[in-house]
Protein backbone atom coordinates (compact mmCIF):
# COMPACT_ATOMS: atom_id res chain seq x y z
CA UNK A 1 0.00 0.00 0.00
CA UNK A 2 1.61 3.04 -1.16
CA UNK A 3 1.04 6.00 1.07
CA UNK A 4 0.23 9.42 -1.17
CA UNK A 5 -0.11 12.86 0.06
CA UNK A 6 -1.97 14.63 -2.32
CA UNK A 7 -1.21 18.48 -3.59
CA UNK A 8 -3.72 20.22 -5.35
CA UNK A 9 -6.37 17.94 -4.11
CA UNK A 10 -9.26 19.57 -4.49
CA UNK A 11 -8.36 20.11 -7.83
CA UNK A 12 -10.25 18.41 -11.27
CA UNK A 13 -6.93 15.84 -11.02
CA UNK A 14 -6.61 15.26 -7.29
CA UNK A 15 -10.41 14.34 -7.39
CA UNK A 16 -10.19 11.88 -9.81
CA UNK A 17 -7.16 10.72 -7.87
CA UNK A 18 -8.95 10.59 -4.68
CA UNK A 19 -11.85 8.81 -6.55
CA UNK A 20 -9.86 5.99 -7.94
CA UNK A 21 -7.88 5.34 -4.63
CA UNK A 22 -10.94 4.50 -2.88
CA UNK A 23 -11.21 0.88 -2.14
CA UNK A 24 -8.10 0.56 -3.55
CA UNK A 25 -5.79 -2.11 -1.94
CA UNK A 26 -2.45 -0.33 -3.78
CA UNK A 27 -2.39 3.34 -3.06
CA UNK A 28 -4.31 5.60 -0.45
CA UNK A 29 -4.78 8.92 -0.18
CA UNK A 30 -3.99 9.96 3.50
CA UNK A 31 -3.25 13.74 3.05
CA UNK A 32 -3.98 16.64 0.81
CA UNK A 33 -3.04 20.23 0.30
CA UNK A 34 -4.85 22.87 -1.17
CA UNK A 35 -5.62 26.39 -0.87
CA UNK A 36 -9.26 25.47 -1.47
CA UNK A 37 -11.17 23.42 0.69
CA UNK A 38 -13.98 20.69 -0.79
CA UNK A 39 -16.46 18.83 1.52
CA UNK A 40 -16.27 15.57 -0.93
CA UNK A 41 -12.71 14.98 0.50
CA UNK A 42 -12.12 12.44 3.32
CA UNK A 43 -8.55 12.63 4.25
CA UNK A 44 -7.29 15.89 6.16
CA UNK A 45 -6.55 19.25 3.66
CA UNK A 46 -3.81 21.49 4.73
CA UNK A 47 -3.11 25.08 3.00
CA UNK A 48 0.66 24.77 3.74
CA UNK A 49 1.98 21.82 3.19
CA UNK A 50 4.42 21.95 6.24
CA UNK A 51 1.39 21.85 8.86
CA UNK A 52 1.38 18.36 7.26
CA UNK A 53 1.89 15.40 11.04
CA UNK A 54 0.60 12.54 8.75
CA UNK A 55 2.91 9.70 7.80
CA UNK A 56 2.81 9.10 3.65
CA UNK A 57 5.40 7.24 1.17
CA UNK A 58 5.19 9.93 -1.73
CA UNK A 59 3.73 13.58 -3.34
CA UNK A 60 2.12 13.32 -5.97
CA UNK A 61 1.39 17.42 -7.32
CA UNK A 62 -1.16 18.08 -9.61
CA UNK A 63 -1.78 22.04 -8.95
CA UNK A 64 -0.62 25.62 -10.15
CA UNK A 65 2.95 26.37 -11.58
CA UNK A 66 3.02 29.00 -8.71
CA UNK A 67 2.59 26.21 -6.47
CA UNK A 68 4.93 23.83 -7.36
CA UNK A 69 8.57 25.50 -5.72
CA UNK A 70 6.38 25.16 -2.28
CA UNK A 71 5.95 21.86 -2.25
CA UNK A 72 9.46 20.56 -4.11
CA UNK A 73 11.06 22.34 -1.11
CA UNK A 74 8.61 20.54 1.34
CA UNK A 75 9.45 16.96 -0.94
CA UNK A 76 13.24 17.90 -0.64
CA UNK A 77 12.69 18.57 3.37
CA UNK A 78 10.60 15.53 3.76
CA UNK A 79 13.20 13.16 2.00
CA UNK A 80 9.84 11.66 0.41
CA UNK A 81 9.66 10.54 -3.39
CA UNK A 82 8.05 13.47 -5.09
CA UNK A 83 5.72 13.01 -8.57
CA UNK A 84 5.66 16.20 -10.60
CA UNK A 85 2.74 16.52 -12.66
CA UNK A 86 1.72 20.07 -13.08
CA UNK A 87 2.26 21.41 -16.38
CA UNK A 88 3.65 25.52 -17.68
CA UNK A 89 6.91 25.25 -15.02
CA UNK A 90 9.39 28.30 -15.43
CA UNK A 91 13.05 27.22 -16.18
CA UNK A 92 13.44 28.18 -11.66
CA UNK A 93 11.19 25.99 -11.18
CA UNK A 94 12.88 23.22 -13.15
CA UNK A 95 16.30 23.93 -11.73
CA UNK A 96 14.65 23.36 -7.81
CA UNK A 97 13.01 20.19 -9.01
CA UNK A 98 15.84 19.35 -10.70
CA UNK A 99 18.49 20.13 -7.60
CA UNK A 100 16.01 17.90 -5.31
CA UNK A 101 16.33 14.94 -7.74
CA UNK A 102 20.34 15.33 -6.21
CA UNK A 103 18.68 14.13 -2.88
CA UNK A 104 15.18 12.45 -3.70
CA UNK A 105 13.70 10.53 -6.07
CA UNK A 106 11.85 13.09 -8.09
CA UNK A 107 9.17 11.28 -11.45
CA UNK A 108 8.29 14.46 -14.26
CA UNK A 109 6.51 13.87 -17.08
CA UNK A 110 4.20 16.57 -19.12
CA UNK A 111 1.79 13.85 -19.78
CA UNK A 112 1.53 10.97 -17.68
CA UNK A 113 -0.28 8.83 -19.31
CA UNK A 114 1.51 5.21 -20.31
CA UNK A 115 0.05 4.95 -23.95
CA UNK A 116 1.41 8.54 -24.96
CA UNK A 117 4.75 8.05 -24.09
CA UNK A 118 4.57 4.46 -25.60
CA UNK A 119 3.62 6.64 -28.89
CA UNK A 120 6.56 8.76 -28.62
CA UNK A 121 8.45 5.56 -28.61
CA UNK A 122 6.44 4.54 -31.45
CA UNK A 123 7.04 8.16 -33.54
CA UNK A 124 10.81 8.19 -32.79
CA UNK A 125 10.96 4.42 -34.48
CA UNK A 126 8.61 5.86 -37.51
CA UNK A 127 11.01 9.09 -38.25
CA UNK A 128 13.90 6.91 -38.06
CA UNK A 129 12.11 4.56 -40.72
CA UNK A 130 10.23 7.30 -42.56
CA UNK A 131 11.81 10.54 -42.77
CA UNK A 132 13.26 12.27 -45.36
CA UNK A 133 10.86 10.43 -47.95
CA UNK A 134 7.44 11.73 -46.05
CA UNK A 135 6.98 14.82 -44.61
CA UNK A 136 5.63 15.16 -40.87
CA UNK A 137 2.65 16.32 -39.59
CA UNK A 138 1.00 16.38 -36.39
CA UNK A 139 -3.15 16.99 -35.71
CA UNK A 140 -4.09 17.45 -32.31
CA UNK A 141 -8.22 18.13 -31.03
CA UNK A 142 -8.88 19.36 -27.50
CA UNK A 143 -12.14 20.72 -25.36
CA UNK A 144 -13.15 24.19 -26.39
CA UNK A 145 -12.01 25.44 -23.03
CA UNK A 146 -8.31 24.86 -23.33
CA UNK A 147 -6.29 27.93 -23.28
CA UNK A 148 -3.06 26.75 -24.97
CA UNK A 149 -2.18 26.26 -28.78
CA UNK A 150 -0.89 23.30 -29.62
CA UNK A 151 -0.77 21.50 -26.58
CA UNK A 152 2.26 20.80 -24.62
CA UNK A 153 2.09 16.89 -25.79
CA UNK A 154 1.97 17.93 -29.35
CA UNK A 155 4.82 20.04 -29.05
CA UNK A 156 6.44 16.61 -27.01
CA UNK A 157 6.03 14.64 -29.94
CA UNK A 158 7.26 17.61 -32.36
CA UNK A 159 10.44 17.44 -30.04
CA UNK A 160 10.93 13.82 -30.29
CA UNK A 161 10.53 14.08 -34.22
CA UNK A 162 13.25 17.35 -34.10
CA UNK A 163 15.83 14.68 -32.09
CA UNK A 164 15.13 12.39 -34.92
CA UNK A 165 15.80 14.51 -37.12
CA UNK A 166 18.95 15.99 -36.12
CA UNK A 167 16.85 19.51 -35.67
CA UNK A 168 16.79 19.50 -39.52
CA UNK A 169 12.72 20.55 -39.18
CA UNK A 170 10.96 24.05 -38.29
CA UNK A 171 8.02 23.88 -36.51
CA UNK A 172 5.01 25.95 -38.53
CA UNK A 173 1.85 26.21 -36.57
CA UNK A 174 -0.41 28.10 -38.72
CA UNK A 175 -0.45 28.55 -42.51
CA UNK A 176 -3.08 31.03 -43.41
CA UNK A 177 -0.72 33.63 -43.60
CA UNK A 178 1.51 32.01 -45.91
CA UNK A 179 0.70 31.64 -49.37
CA UNK A 180 3.19 29.25 -50.70
CA UNK A 181 3.82 25.97 -51.05
CA UNK A 182 5.15 23.24 -47.98
CA UNK A 183 8.65 23.14 -47.88
CA UNK A 184 10.54 20.17 -47.17
CA UNK A 185 11.72 21.20 -43.83
CA UNK A 186 8.14 21.98 -42.34
CA UNK A 187 6.61 19.95 -39.50
CA UNK A 188 3.40 21.08 -39.15
CA UNK A 189 1.18 21.26 -35.87
CA UNK A 190 -2.28 22.16 -36.51
CA UNK A 191 -4.41 22.81 -33.34
CA UNK A 192 -8.85 21.66 -33.43
CA UNK A 193 -10.91 23.20 -30.59
CA UNK A 194 -14.48 22.22 -29.52
CA UNK A 195 -16.24 20.44 -27.39
CA UNK A 196 -15.33 17.90 -24.75
CA UNK A 197 -12.73 16.48 -25.82
CA UNK A 198 -9.72 15.12 -23.37
CA UNK A 199 -6.97 14.76 -25.88
CA UNK A 200 -6.30 13.52 -29.57
CA UNK A 201 -2.95 13.25 -30.92
CA UNK A 202 -2.25 12.05 -34.57
CA UNK A 203 1.02 12.01 -35.83
CA UNK A 204 0.75 11.76 -39.97
CA UNK A 205 3.99 10.09 -41.98
CA UNK A 206 2.81 11.21 -45.38
CA UNK A 207 4.78 10.19 -48.59
CA UNK A 208 3.38 10.21 -52.33
CA UNK A 209 2.40 6.54 -51.96
CA UNK A 210 0.72 6.13 -48.73
CA UNK A 211 -0.20 7.82 -45.65
CA UNK A 212 0.75 6.10 -42.01
CA UNK A 213 -0.63 7.26 -38.90
CA UNK A 214 -0.04 6.92 -35.28
CA UNK A 215 -2.63 8.19 -33.07
CA UNK A 216 -3.46 8.38 -29.63
CA UNK A 217 -7.17 9.14 -27.80
CA UNK A 218 -7.47 10.11 -23.90
CA UNK A 219 -10.90 8.53 -23.18
CA UNK A 220 -10.63 9.81 -19.56
CA UNK A 221 -9.05 11.92 -17.32
CA UNK A 222 -8.06 8.86 -15.39
CA UNK A 223 -5.40 7.99 -17.36
CA UNK A 224 -3.25 10.75 -15.93
CA UNK A 225 -4.30 10.11 -12.58
CA UNK A 226 -3.27 6.42 -13.04
CA UNK A 227 0.16 7.19 -14.72
CA UNK A 228 0.68 9.51 -11.78
CA UNK A 229 -0.24 6.79 -9.12
CA UNK A 230 2.07 4.40 -11.35
CA UNK A 231 4.98 6.34 -11.16
CA UNK A 232 4.70 7.00 -7.04
CA UNK A 233 4.86 3.25 -6.79
CA UNK A 234 7.75 3.21 -9.27
CA UNK A 235 9.72 5.60 -7.09
CA UNK A 236 9.37 4.08 -3.81
CA UNK A 237 12.79 2.56 -2.61
CA UNK A 238 14.38 4.39 -5.50
CA UNK A 239 17.78 6.14 -5.23
CA UNK A 240 17.79 9.95 -5.72
CA UNK A 241 17.81 10.60 -9.47
CA UNK A 242 15.35 12.51 -12.29
CA UNK A 243 12.82 10.19 -13.93
CA UNK A 244 10.02 10.43 -16.21
CA UNK A 245 7.41 8.28 -17.70
CA UNK A 246 10.16 7.34 -20.40
CA UNK A 247 11.93 5.03 -17.70
CA UNK A 248 8.48 2.84 -17.04
CA UNK A 249 7.88 2.90 -21.19
CA UNK A 250 11.65 1.67 -21.55
CA UNK A 251 11.08 -1.13 -19.26
CA UNK A 252 8.70 -2.47 -22.00
CA UNK A 253 10.62 -2.19 -25.04
CA UNK A 254 13.25 -4.11 -23.58
N1 LIG B 1 1.27 15.71 -16.51
C1 LIG B 1 0.04 15.36 -16.93
O1 LIG B 1 -0.18 14.31 -17.54
C2 LIG B 1 -1.13 16.27 -16.63
C3 LIG B 1 -2.44 15.85 -16.86
C4 LIG B 1 -3.50 16.68 -16.48
C5 LIG B 1 -3.22 17.91 -15.90
N2 LIG B 1 -1.92 18.30 -15.73
C6 LIG B 1 -1.58 19.56 -15.09
O2 LIG B 1 -1.85 19.45 -13.69
C7 LIG B 1 -2.20 20.73 -13.18
C8 LIG B 1 -3.55 20.64 -12.47
O3 LIG B 1 -4.55 20.28 -13.41
P1 LIG B 1 -6.10 20.29 -13.00
O4 LIG B 1 -6.84 20.05 -14.26
O5 LIG B 1 -6.34 19.39 -11.83
O6 LIG B 1 -6.26 21.82 -12.55
P2 LIG B 1 -7.30 22.44 -11.53
O7 LIG B 1 -7.22 23.91 -11.74
O8 LIG B 1 -8.62 21.77 -11.63
O9 LIG B 1 -6.69 22.09 -10.08
C9 LIG B 1 -5.56 22.71 -9.55
C10 LIG B 1 -5.70 22.73 -8.03
O10 LIG B 1 -4.50 23.26 -7.47
C11 LIG B 1 -4.89 24.08 -6.40
N3 LIG B 1 -3.85 25.03 -6.01
C12 LIG B 1 -3.61 26.28 -6.49
N4 LIG B 1 -2.61 26.86 -5.80
C13 LIG B 1 -2.21 25.95 -4.87
C14 LIG B 1 -1.22 25.97 -3.86
N5 LIG B 1 -0.43 27.03 -3.67
N6 LIG B 1 -1.06 24.87 -3.10
C15 LIG B 1 -1.85 23.77 -3.29
N7 LIG B 1 -2.83 23.70 -4.22
C16 LIG B 1 -3.00 24.79 -5.02
C17 LIG B 1 -6.15 24.78 -6.90
O11 LIG B 1 -6.89 25.34 -5.81
C18 LIG B 1 -6.87 23.62 -7.56
O12 LIG B 1 -7.68 22.92 -6.64
C19 LIG B 1 -2.17 21.68 -14.38
O13 LIG B 1 -0.89 22.27 -14.44
C20 LIG B 1 -2.37 20.75 -15.57
O14 LIG B 1 -1.84 21.27 -16.79
C21 LIG B 1 -0.89 17.50 -16.06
Amino acid sequence: MVKIFLNGCSGRMGKAIAAMCKNNDDFRVVAGCDVVKSDELTFPVYENPNDCDVEFDAIIDFSNAKAVPMITQFAASSGKPFVCCTTALTDDTIAGILEASKTIPVFKSANMSYGMNVLFELVRQATKALYPESDIEIVEAHHNRKLDAPSGTALMIADVISEETDNALEYVYDRHSANKARSKNELGITSIRGGNIIGEHEVMFISDEEIVKISHSAQTRDVFGKGALTAAAFLVGKKPGYYSMQDIVAEAFK
